[in-house]
């Protein structure tokens, strides 16, 4: 079956301009592990979408299509305003694809490799965007697992209040349903082991505490510039997720408060129990330990006061992290 594979191997460009399920394939947006991500044109709508077309070895493996299309339905059943909505997920010629909207902006792992981590006030509205999103899709009985900057979308907010407006994509896509351990035939783990729980690496149960662990990753990563644990070799990061502590977050953040090193190691705890039940309340207890500030509102605190006038007096030259995420253009 040569045609099965065309779509997908063939040199990007080939399929540019080639109507693929009733999409026109306008650019490469991007690619990660498992799909090529593009522009197109919804033919039938009349509308610009992103469509994901998903490497011809995910077809081919049963456990992945019988999950793609049962998480794809349940990701697309909720409407939630920081989820990316799922207009269509299909095959055609043996390839899968996903037909979302199509977010005009960039993802956080782009926005971090381009800007270093960000200062706390857009590092704490964004992670709020997508604890909503989590908690949301916990609700529906759905469990991301694979929470990571690129699987965060930022586009642009609708005022000064609201200055970026961050999505989560990618439901029901993670590498983990490749096998049983998540590691392909030939030993190869696809994609990253920055994010990835304790209990998804020992491949016990998963529930929503495990993209606590994993969403806590990618938080520590926005406002330290680097992942909890960085090792040599893929092994060794596995091992540091299941025993090792993460180093302070305040090591590389010394302007943060150390409250906020408590809460970081509470939702980084290696035992779902020991974390935080939910993602808004890491991110409530977050907030309140960066800036003093509770979600019923008070007096601010001496932390909540130290990190306002280190931001309004800041140092000379401010730090890369201080500057806003949209500086006039786009990131
Ligand atoms: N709905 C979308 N709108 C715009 N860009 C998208 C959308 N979905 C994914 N992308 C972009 O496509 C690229 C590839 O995505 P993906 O294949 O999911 O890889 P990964 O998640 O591993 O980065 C990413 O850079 C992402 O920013
Ligand atoms: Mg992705």
């Amino acid at each position: 079956m040569a045609r099965d594979t065309s779509l997908f191997s063939g040199r990007p460009s080939e399929l540019i301009g080639r109507q693929i399920a009733g999409y026109r394939i306008e650019r490469e947006i991007g690619r990660g592990g498992m799909a090529v991500v593009y522009r197109a044109h919804d033919l039938r709508l009349d509308r610009t979408v992103a469509l994901k077309l998903l490497a011809p070895e995910l077809a081919r493996n049963d456990t992945f299509r019988r999950r793609f299309t049962h998480e794809s339905r349940a990701a697309a059943a909720i409407d939630h305003p920081h989820i990316v909505p799922v207009f269509e997920a299909g095959e055609t010629d043996g390839v899968l694809y996903i037909a979302m909207r199509y977010v005009e902006g960039s993802d956080l792992r782009h926005l971090l490799d381009r800007r270093g981590p960000l200062a706390p006030e857009p590092a704490l509205r964004i992670a709020a965007q997508i604890a909503s999103a989590l908690d949301a899709a916990h609700d529906h009985g759905l469990v991301h697992r694979d929470v990571k900057p690129g699987n965060i979308l930022i586009a642009r907010g609708t005022d000064s209040d609201h200055p970026e407006h961050a999505y989560l994509t990618d439901f029901g896509l993670t590498k983990k349903s490749l096998s049983l351990t998540g590691f392909t035939t030939v030993g190869q783990f696809v994609g990253t082991l920055d994010y990835v729980a304790p209990e998804q690496i020992s491949g016990k149960p998963v529930d929503g505490r495990c993209d606590v662990y994993g969403f806590a990753c990618v938080i520590y990563e926005t406002l330290a510039g680097r992942p909890p644990f960085r090792r040599d070799d893929d092994m060794a990061l596995l091992w540091a997720h299941q025993y090792d502590q993460p180093p302070p977050l305040t090591e590389a953040r010394p302007d943060l408060p150390p409250n906020a090193d408590t809460v970081l190691a509470k939702s980084l705890a290696k035992s779902p129990d020991d974390r935080y039940g939910t993602c808004l309340t890491f991110v409530s207890a977050l907030r309140e330990a960066m800036t003093g500030d509770r979600p019923g509102g008070h007096a601010p605190t001496q932390v909540a006061l130290r990190v306002a006038n280190s931001a309004v007096a800041g140092p000379k030259q401010p730090p890369p992290w201080a500057q806003p995420v949209f500086r006039g253009g786009w990131p």
